[in-house]
């Protein structure tokens, strides 16, 4: 049926992961053509094959790394690509830093392969998976794109070094179109409950650790820090809707779209370059009140304790979303209720993840 309205066709690095599989569903229903390419280092093809059930269609998957350069040139020869959005990467902040090289490698030297190939082949259109992180701590809230960046570990420094490499080749070559999407803390799940964040061992982030105390995998949470200088002692972080999350990639899209075909066809029109946004919903949350919101959704208890800060974590993060507005028209919809019952949708439909439905 969106057979006639079919727009362009886009790479999706990474495709198979969390942020991907939303993303490849809301740009399919947004009227792109997707091929993703994923290594499944941190994924599996179930989740390719619920993306293609609920779209109803068998998306184009090849199972490769970005740096193998020659997969992807074969790639980029039978394929007509209008641009990329660049997921794949690595995002385990403690194993960041006890395998630096492996993040570098992967995150940096993967993007550098990838970008090489993009304009072999010249394609020169690419949304890149940037992330809050590289605001460190921020001097001032909410965080706005023209804030300092700084970053205290490999995973972000690999991001900052992408960006750092992006703001480059757009300075050396004006025809490349380069958005770096900074996300605040993507959570949530597709609303059909068949699609969802799958972590491969004991989660790190707060929401999957919630849910899987909430269904009974974990006994309690720990809440790391009650004496922050927050509303209520415990860490403020803007949480987003994955859905959003994705709906704001299919707007990148566009804006590069619109953006490319007027340089096209008018001389008065700046290039893209290298634009930073940021993804979040303007709003922070503190780790209790999301912990009270996921309660009230799922009806569950969430035993919880406080604990010594972590190493490395920050009092609040939350976005100034007005780029995003302004030049994307994007705004986040979701609110917290929505992201508690959305991921516990997921979590008791899948309490192993992909691995065991029951
Ligand atoms: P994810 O791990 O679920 O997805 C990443 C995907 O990339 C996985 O499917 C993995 O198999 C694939 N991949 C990794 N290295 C690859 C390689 N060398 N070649 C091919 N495929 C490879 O993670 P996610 O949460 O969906 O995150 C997507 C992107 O967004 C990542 O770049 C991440 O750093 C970034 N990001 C995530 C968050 C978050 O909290 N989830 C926040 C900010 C930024
Ligand atoms: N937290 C707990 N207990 C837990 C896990 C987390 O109390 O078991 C707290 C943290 O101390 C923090 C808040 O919950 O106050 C959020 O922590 P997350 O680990 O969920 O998220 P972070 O804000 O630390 O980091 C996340 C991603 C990073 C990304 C960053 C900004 O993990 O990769 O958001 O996008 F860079």
């Amino acid at each position: 049926m969106l057979e006639n309205f079919m727009k362009s066709k886009i790479l999706v690095t990474g495709g198979a992961g969390y942020i991907g599989t939303h993303t490849c569903i809301a740009l399919y229903e947004a009227g792109y053509d997707v091929v993703v390419y994923d290594n499944l280092s941190n994924s599996s093809r179930e989740a390719i094959n619920r993306v293609s059930t609920l779209i109803g269609q068998t998306i184009e998957f090849i199972e490769s790394d970005i740096r193998d350069a020659e997969v992807l040139k074969q790639v980029f020869a039978s394929h007509e690509f209008f641009g990329v959005i660049h997921f794949a990467g690595l995002k385990a902040v403690g194993e960041s830093v006890s395998k630096p090289l492996l993040y570098y490698n992967n995150n940096v030297g993967g993007t550098i392969t990838l970008l090489e190939v993009m304009a072999e082949y010249n394609v020169k259109n690419l949304v890149f998976s940037s992330s809050a992180t590289v605001y460190g701590d921020p001097e001032n809230l909410p965080i706005n794109e023209g804030s300092p960046r700084s970053c205290t570990n490999p995973y972000g420094q690999s991001k900052l070094a992408v960006e750092y490499i992006l703001e480059d080749l757009a300075i050396s070559d004006n025809s490349w179109n380069l958005i770096a999407l900074r996300y605040f803390n993507p959570v949530g799940a597709h609303s059909s409950g068949q699609i969802g964040e799958d972590p491969n061992d004991i989660p790190n982030n707060l929401m999957p650790y919630i849910s899987q105390v909430a269904v009974g995998k974990l006994d309690k949470l720990s809440i790391f820090g009650n004496d922050y200088p927050t509303v209520d002692g415990t860490g403020v972080r803007d949480f987003i809707h994955v859905t959003d999350l994705a709906q704001g990639h299919v707007a990148a899209l566009n804006y590069l779209e619109q953006r490319t075909s007027s340089i096209n066809h008018s001389d008065m029109t700046k290039p893209v370059g290298f634009l930073p946004i940021n993804l979040g919903t303007g709003k922070g949350t503190s780790v209790l009140e999301l912990v009270f919101a996921f309660s009230d959704v799922s009806r569950q208890a969430i035993p919880y304790q406080f604990t010594d800060r972590r190493a490395g974590d920050i009092a609040s993060c939350y976005a100034s979303a007005d780029k995003a507005k302004t030049l994307l028209g994007w705004q986040a919809e979701l609110s917290i209720a929505d992201m508690c019952r959305d991921t516990w949708r997921w979590q008791s439909m899948n309490p192993n993840g992909y691995t065991k439905v029951v």
